[in-house]
């Protein structure tokens, strides 16, 4: 060792006997960074400080004696390799500090309006003649975060309709209430969605198409759907509501005399609890079946795996299960 290795690093270790605390080097980022580095090594070894001098490592994963007897190269490479193993924790731990902070910021921006979040448009894009309507008439049966998460879900839908092989017209009816209030406070992009995509109205559907074309989708209908009919108005209840209010959809469609039917999840997939689905995943499900007109490959490219049973299997799921993708406090990609 020489001298200026012995003023560098005093104490890399110590001896065997006697281990000195060491300060972390100067300069060093992830020390600056505060890193809490003692958790990951011995209280006594600072792994991050500078220039370590092989002369006076303490090994770990030998005795003193076999890693004197090495030769210089295979001491530094034995150094080397321990050092690293003792800063890999603090650092993953950075990183990921890092990572988060990144997303956050990232999200903030995407609120304020001031960063593109789409994804690209695939060139081939084209329309699909569907018509789909979220009826927004529940407002006095969610709660406030469940009013949040639907937002979510809207924004969500209308995502994907921008990214869709075949977007639908997309066609929100009785738009006001929290609903309203949060998308125009809350959501700084809402007001430039692009209408081609997303279309909102105070109105009712019912104010608004004709009555024999509507068909109001609901997981309790008796009928399956076998297919969609771009003839047909399809209508997704925009509610969140944990299961609270089963049949309220299909007794609503019954009392407006209008037709109503079920995905037929059950013929293709076995699901863990109820096939209730959330409105972005019912609205995603949609969206596949216009691209590969295969309702397996829909339900299966879109249903999350937890829910399945098999993946090629069937069965039952409840609200309060499926979308835990989006969660209820509001991220839609599991929520419901
Ligand atoms: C969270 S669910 C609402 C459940 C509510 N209790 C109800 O009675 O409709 C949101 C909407 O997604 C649609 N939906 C969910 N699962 C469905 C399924 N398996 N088949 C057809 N539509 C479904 C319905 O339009 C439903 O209103």
């Amino acid at each position: 060792m020489t001298d200026q290795d012995t003023e560098r690093a005093p104490a890399a270790g110590g001896s065997p006997q006697s281990r000195e605390p060491v300060e972390a080097g100067q300069g060093d980022a992830e020390a600056d960074a505060g890193i809490e580095v003692a958790s990951a090594t011995e209280a006594s070894f600072d792994p991050f400080q500078k220039n370590i001098s092989v002369d006076n490592y303490v090994p770990r994963s030998m005795s003193f004696d076999e890693f004197r007897k090495l030769s210089r190269n295979a001491k530094k490479k034995v150094m080397k390799s321990e050092i690293w193993e003792m800063k890999k924790p603090a650092l993953d731990k950075l990183r990921k500090e890092k990572a988060k902070a990144y997303r956050a910021r990232r999200r903030e921006r995407i609120m304020r309006g001031e960063l593109d979040n789409r994804q690209k448009r695939p060139a081939t894009q084209r329309p699909s003649n569907l018509t789909v309507i979220f009826d927004m008439g529940f407002d006095n049966k969610m709660l406030d975060h469940e009013v949040t998460s639907m937002a979510k879900q809207v924004q969500l839908s209308y995502a994907a309709n921008r990214v869709a092989q075949y977007y639908t017209s997309l066609q929100v009816t009785h738009f006001d209430g929290r609903l309203k209030e949060l998308l125009e406070t809350r959501y700084c992009g809402f007001k430039s969605w692009d209408s081609k995509y997303i279309q909102f109205h105070a109105e009712d559907y019912l104010d608004l198409f004709p009555h024999e074309k509507l068909v109001y989708l609901t997981a309790d209908s008796p009928n399956k759907l076998e297919t969609l009919d771009p003839e047909k108005y399809y209508i997704v209840g925009g509610i969140v509501d944990k299961n609270r209010y089963p049949n309220l959809t299909l007794h609503k469609a019954s009392e407006q005399g209008i037709a109503h039917g079920r995905l037929p999840i059950g013929d293709f997939i076995h699901m863990k609890s109820r096939k209730v689905l959330t409105v972005n995943q019912v609205y995603d499900i949609i969206l596949a079946y216009l691209d590969c007109h295969d309702w397996k490959r829909a339900f299966v490219s879109i249903i999350p795996d937890r829910k399945l049973r098999e993946r090629d299997a069937i069965g039952d799921s409840s609200d309060e299960d499926v979308g835990k993708d989006s969660d209820d406090n509001g991220d839609p990609k599991q929520q419901q």
